[in-house]
């Protein structure tokens, strides 16, 4: 099944300052999804925004014809439930949590979808993902962290082309709709193999809200992903 590739810049590496005018910048320039790193200093030591933050921008998340441009929340957090039903309300489109933060997966998967949102599971460079075979109806979409989570600007962890990889085959046999994303140290010179390996779903924060030129690195990375 060819998917359509989306590009998800990651405003953790966006100016915190000017989050609303940085959103509707990076959607001008052609971001398909906005992907929202909510981090609590527990799970990860880093701690970023919450549910009010994701309720602020929603308004700001549309583009020039006002369609919406779906909030990609990336739960790096402990416990998952009460912040993933908040997210939910607070205007989520996509909640996706690490498996190793919840205690119970399937009932965290469950309760999210319940909230109206798609759900995703997160794999750690180092985490196994074996879970997903038993909650694959559930998971609308698959994260694979390709750098440790916590911090922006980190550099590509090879290991996960062969998760990709591995995870492509294992989305390609359940015949389900599920989005295979990826996420860190994405940049324009590493996109085309991380498409490769069965990738369809970029998240690209440094890489992107790094430039001035915004439209110019999406562009890029468009270029090499249809090359
Ligand atoms: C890290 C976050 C990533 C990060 C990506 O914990 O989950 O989304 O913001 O940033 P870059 O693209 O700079 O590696
Ligand atoms: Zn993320």
């Amino acid at each position: 099944m060819t998917r359509t590739h989306r590009i998800a810049p990651s405003i953790l590496s966006a100016d915190f300052a000017r989050l609303g005018e940085e959103v509707r910048d990076v959607i001008a320039a052609g971001a398909d999804w906005i992907h929202f790193d909510v981090m609590d200093n527990h799970y990860v030591p880093n701690l970023t925004f919450g549910p009010m933050v994701c309720e602020a921008l929603r308004k700001h998340s549309v583009k020039a014809d006002g369609t919406r441009v779906p909030i990609d929340v990336h739960l790096m957090v402990q416990p998952v439930d009460a912040l993933a039903q908040a997210f939910a309300k607070a205007g989520a489109d996509l909640i996706s949590f690490h498996p190793d933060a919840s205690a119970h997966v399937d009932r965290t998967l469950q309760l999210i979808k319940a909230a109206g949102c798609q759900a995703g599971l997160v794999f750690n460079p180092a985490s196994p993902i074996e879970v997903l075979e038993w909650v694959i109806d559930k998971v609308d979409l698959v994260l694979v962290m390709s750098v440790n989570p916590g911090f922006g600007g980190q550099s590509f962890i090879d290991s996960a082309l062969r998760k990709i990889e591995r995870l492509r085959k294992v989305i390609d046999g359940s015949g389900r709709d599920i989005r295979l994303e990826v996420d860190g140290g994405i940049k324009t010179d590493n996109i085309r193999r991380v498409a490769d390996a069965g990738a369809d779903t970029f998240v690209a924060g440094s890489a992107i809200f790094g430039q001035k030129d915004y439209r110019g690195v999406i562009d890029a990375m468009r270029a090499q992903l249809a090359a």
